[in-house]
């Protein structure tokens, strides 16, 4: 498309009710235009088409991190203290990204990690990326948040998810959410303990002013016109009394994972560990796996990329439970890297929201696309033909980090 035509249609979007409201600043901000998700390189083409969609507060949700975001930068950056080191004459005409986890089988390690409210972004939210899920054999963890009943979105998978559970501060409640994940048939439910007591989303709330909508419609509101934590609008709270509760625990300690495997049969995955004595405690308390996460940076201010604290939590871990990691990841040779530092698959969350945004179903797909043709041509670089033959002696710890 032409970049005429492109304006043409940017104007005519401008003009649709659909994006009544939005300031044309915002629809005409980058001249980065896509016509559909096929047309999209890389997963930051997708973060600029959906940039020109989503209004203002829904964006700083979803790009924000804390405080002054290093961590948030840290997790992008930390790839780059990784190199490749290539390998020659391995026949590489056959390379297979199809791995296991957990007993879920994979086409490739690549995972849609929780997110929550992804209404917010596309009217399909968890529908369409269930879908995307579907068609690219993708395994997919649904959020305690999301905004579509999690049978809805098994059925729109056509197999089981993963269940991401915030513990609330009602073991009542809590275990309704884990057994009604069960029913609905997720192997595996993942406890997320990084977020324990608040945090301090300043992109959010900034953004949250830049935005003149009225929310109301939405959201409750506080006395100073930001969201409010809604938990009996959330799908997964039906049937559950929500006066007085809240997303999280302060007071949980350990004791916790032995309660929940007390009264479920999935497999209980810590999401969230960063150390290795964490890593040890998760496996001495009888977790089944281990999601290294920090939140995509939005939880401690001033942490370690979660790349640099995969091989500590792998150390603790010893072998005895597979661990996973998150945060960062936007390239291919980003999913190698977590490979061969001992990662058994590897979540991504924003990328592929703002594939979400941009396109719905297809801008997810093509996220899973544009991540898998990279991680091949890694594998290809390195001479692994299958994840098995991701090794550590391809990565050379350069031990300093590159911003560019
Ligand atoms: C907008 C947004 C909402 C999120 N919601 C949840 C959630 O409900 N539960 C959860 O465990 N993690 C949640 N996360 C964290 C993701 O599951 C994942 O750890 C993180 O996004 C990975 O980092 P990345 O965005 O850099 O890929 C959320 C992340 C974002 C960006």
């Amino acid at each position: 498309m032409s970049l005429n035509a492109r304006r043409a249609l940017l104007k005519f979007l401008a003009a649709s009710p659909v994006l009544a409201g939005l300031k044309a600043s915002h629809v005409f901000a980058d001249e980065r235009a896509l016509a559909s998700a096929a047309e999209a390189l890389d997963v930051f083409d997708l973060e600029a088409a959906a940039k020109r969609l989503v209004p203002p507060a829904h964006w700083g949700y979803l790009q924000s991190g804390v405080d002054g975001e290093t961590t948030l930068r840290a997790n992008q950056a930390a790839f780059s203290r990784y190199q490749l080191r290539a390998r020659r004459f391995v026949d590489v005409s056959r390379v297979d990204l199809a791995t296991q986890v957990l007993g879920t089988r994979l086409a490739s390690p690549v995972m849609f990690c929780p997110i929550g409210s992804l209404r917010a972004l596309h009217p399909e939210g968890e529908i369409a990326v269930a879908r995307a899920a579907r068609e690219k054999s993708a395994l997919l963890m649904v959020s305690t948040g999301a905004s579509f009943p999690i049978e809805d979105i098994t059925a729109a998978r056509g197999a089981p998810v993963w269940f991401q559970l915030y513990t609330t501060n009602r073991f009542e409640a809590t275990k309704k959410l884990v057994k009604r994940a069960e029913s609905a048939g997720c192997p595996v439910v993942l406890v997320t303990v990084d977020t324990p007591a608040g945090r301090n989303t300043v992109t959010a709330l900034r953004m949250r002013r830049q935005d003149t909508r009225n929310c109301s419609a939405c959201h409750t509101v506080d006395e100073r016109g930001n969201p409010r934590l809604n938990l009996a609008a959330k799908p997964m709270f039906a049937g559950i009394d929500t006066k007085g509760l809240a997303y999280t625990l302060p007071s949980m300690t350990w004791d916790f994972i032995k309660r929940l495997k007390d009264i479920t049969t999935m497999k209980v995955v810590i999401k969230g560990i960063e150390a290795r004595e964490d890593a040890a405690l998760a496996v001495e308390h009888g977790a089944d796996g281990i999601l290294v996460s920090n939140h995509g940076g939005r939880a401690l201010e001033s942490g370690r990329g979660t790349l640099e604290s995969l091989p500590d939590v792998v150390a603790g871990a010893a072998g005895r439970i597979p661990v996973m990691m998150d945060g960062g990841v936007r390239r291919g040779t980003d999913v190698y890297k977590a490979l061969a530092l001992g990662a058994s698959a590897v979540g991504i969350g924003r990328p592929y929201a703002w594939g979400l945004a941009a396109f719905g179903q297809a801008g997810a797909e093509r996220v899973l696309e544009i991540l898998n043709l990279e991680l091949r041509l890694a594998m290809v670089g390195c001479g692994a033909r299958s994840i098995a033959e991701v090794l550590p002696t391809t990565l050379i710890d350069t031990g300093a980090r590159y911003t560019s």
